[in-house]
């Protein structure tokens, strides 16, 4: 049964299209990574599988009774609000000491516990939001750009971390970065986005067909062949005519056992991100 999934989803933001006809679904323990240009739609697909946003068109399904954790691309911290680290790990749920002390040894940042959030660097933010969301014991882990600011090294680490969350937590994962070259090995699944799905696949079956070679290349060149590729094509979306992934579309032949009737505990969570963007 798949945990969450999208069947042919839209969503319009202040007049203007952002997604369009998304259709996709995240199964149990995979780590599914999303790629795409800046302003493609890939945080608004964060908020629409977390519940914070209601689509315009189609439907979000969400296995009953899933638990979310979700580490935003950014939050807002007020400037004058004193909130300590160990304050924020328990917002909105309360989590005892020696949990909060355990998540954020988990997420490398057990010494900041006593530092305010608006002291910290991006960097460790983000460490720290990875911890409050580990607090909500997730089935499904989603981490918008968890890289952004790390050097390439830092990120290779990263993503070494994630394979070791799955495989403690047993949760999946899903992620959006643009460090296509090291994702590649850590990710069961690459979605690329454009406000809508250009191509999805497993990486060793994408890598080898020659729309993947042409969307990405290798090493670095991968993400300058992506960005070549948000104009190789116009955005009639009728008339898209990519050839799309084996998962595309594929929901409704899963037989899934989902609940369309809302988002269960999946922006209720602690790690749903408060004030995030
Ligand atoms: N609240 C909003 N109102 C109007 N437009 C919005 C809103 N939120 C996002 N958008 C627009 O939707 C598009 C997709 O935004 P989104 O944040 O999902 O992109 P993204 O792929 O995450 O980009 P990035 O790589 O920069 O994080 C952008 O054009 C953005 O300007
Ligand atoms: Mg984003």
């Amino acid at each position: 049964m798949s945990l969450v999934a999208l069947e042919r989803v839209g969503v319009s933001l202040g007049g203007r299209r952002v997604l369009e006809g998304v259709s996709l679904a995240i199964e149990p323990g995979e780590i599914v990574t999303v790629v795409g240009p800046n302003g493609s739609g890939k945080t608004t697909l964060m908020r629409l599988v977390i519940g914070a946003l209601t689509p315009s068109e189609g439907r979000v399904l969400r296995a009953p009774g899933l638990t979310v954790g979700y580490v935003p691309q950014k939050l807002h911290v007020d400037p004058g609000l004193p909130l300590s680290v160990r304050r924020f790990l328990s917002l909105p749920r309360p989590v005892s000491r020696a949990e909060a002390a355990g998540a954020l040894e988990e997420a490398g940042v057990g010494h900041l516990a006593g530092r305010q959030m608006t002291e910290l660097s991006g960097g460790q933010a983000q460490r720290v939001m990875l911890a409050r969301a580990l607090t909500a014991r997730p089935q499904l882990l989603i981490l918008d750009e968890p890289t952004q600011g790390l050097d390439q090294q830092g990120s290779a680490a990263f993503y070494r971390q994630i394979e070791e969350l799955r495989q403690r937590h047993g949760c999946a994962i899903l992620l959006v970065s643009h460090d296509l070259h090291v994702v590649m090995a850590a990710t069961d699944r690459v979605i690329c986005l454009n406000g809508h799905v250009c191509c999805e696949g497993a990486p060793a079956q994408v890598a080898s067909a020659p729309e993947y070679r042409a969307l990405f290349g290798t090493g670095t060149q991968g993400a300058l062949a992506l960005y070549r590729h948000e104009h190789d094509h116009g955005h009639d979306h009728a008339a898209h005519a990519h050839a799309h992934g084996p998962e595309d579309g594929a929901a409704d032949a899963r037989g899934l056992a989902l609940d369309a009737a809302g988002p269960h505990g999946a922006g209720a969570g602690p790690g749903t991100g408060t004030g995030a963007s």
